[in-house]
């Protein structure tokens, strides 16, 4: 990654202004949360080329091509709405793919984007003591997914075009920056910006957690990120946490 492109990119105030690029880590975030406290500032962008152990959520591993993605963390000092981050990077990322690059991407209740029903895109929210880890991974230049090419897909694959990883990251973050700053104001805008993505609302959506698995339909999303779903004429209400959803039944 060409870091100075990057800055010279960015429009924003905070975040992005100390880059920390690393060709090969085990994973961005864990590096975050190493990072001596000292030395942390709000919106440093841990960014590497290859992650060796990345993380995904509910203890999945996020795999990549060296060289191919995004793969960054934003360290955050502030007090922000952490269930709101995962909708921040959604809508970042969405709008990138949606609206420069035309692409017609969708959001799916938590935290991933979407392409041609695939997942390009996923983000893992950490805290450690007091700093909060945005760990944001989109895949731009992939090619092979093996047994996830049924789930998961990249820019490349869905056009067989090359993206310019670097321009791609800074308007991501331009637009993460401009959305934190909207979310401390107004947490139902974000929410209404990330359901225009949200096609999979109105459906039937299979919901997995650690104890049940059944299928239920997807209602709203609440201004705190809720999902409601109605199953067998009563609603429920659900955390992000520990859930998996699957639409397309
Ligand atoms: C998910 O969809 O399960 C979340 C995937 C998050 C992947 C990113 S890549 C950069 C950062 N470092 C990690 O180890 N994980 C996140």
């Amino acid at each position: 990654m060409n870091t100075a492109l990057i800055e010279k990119l960015l429009t924003t105030k905070v975040i992005g202004r100390r880059i920390i690029f690393l060709k090969e880590i085990n994973s961005t975030n864990i590096y975050a949360k190493e990072l001596p406290k000292t030395s942390i500032t709000s919106g440093i962008v841990i960014l590497a080329d290859h992650q060796s152990g990345g993380l995904g959520r509910r203890k999945r591993s996020w795999l990549d091509e060296p060289g191919a993605n995004i793969l960054c963390s934003i360290v955050l000092t502030e007090t922000i709405n952490i269930p709101l981050l995962p909708f921040i990077c959604g809508i970042a990322v969405a709008e990138e793919v949606s609206k420069t690059l035309k692409l017609e991407c969708t959001c799916k209740w938590p935290n991933d984007v979407l392409l041609n029903s695939k997942k390009i895109s996923g983000t893992l929210i950490e805290q450690s003591s007091n700093i909060i880890i945005v760990g944001i991974g989109v895949n731009v230049n992939q090619q092979e997914f093996g047994s996830l090419s049924p789930l998961a897909t990249s820019l490349f694959n869905e056009t067989s075009k090359q993206f310019e990883r670097e321009t791609l990251l800074a308007n991501i973050l331009n637009r993460f920056e401009e959305l934190l700053l909207l979310a401390k104001n107004s947490t139902s805008q974000i929410i209404e910006l990330w359901k225009k993505y949200a096609t999979f609302l109105g459906k039937e959506v299979l919901i997995s957690s650690e104890n049940e698995s059944y299928t239920a339909l997807a209602m709203d999303v609440t201004n705190e990120g809720f999902l409601i779903v109605k199953r067998e004429n009563k609603l429920d209400t659900l955390l992000s946490g520990d859930i998996t959803l699957k639409i397309n039944l």
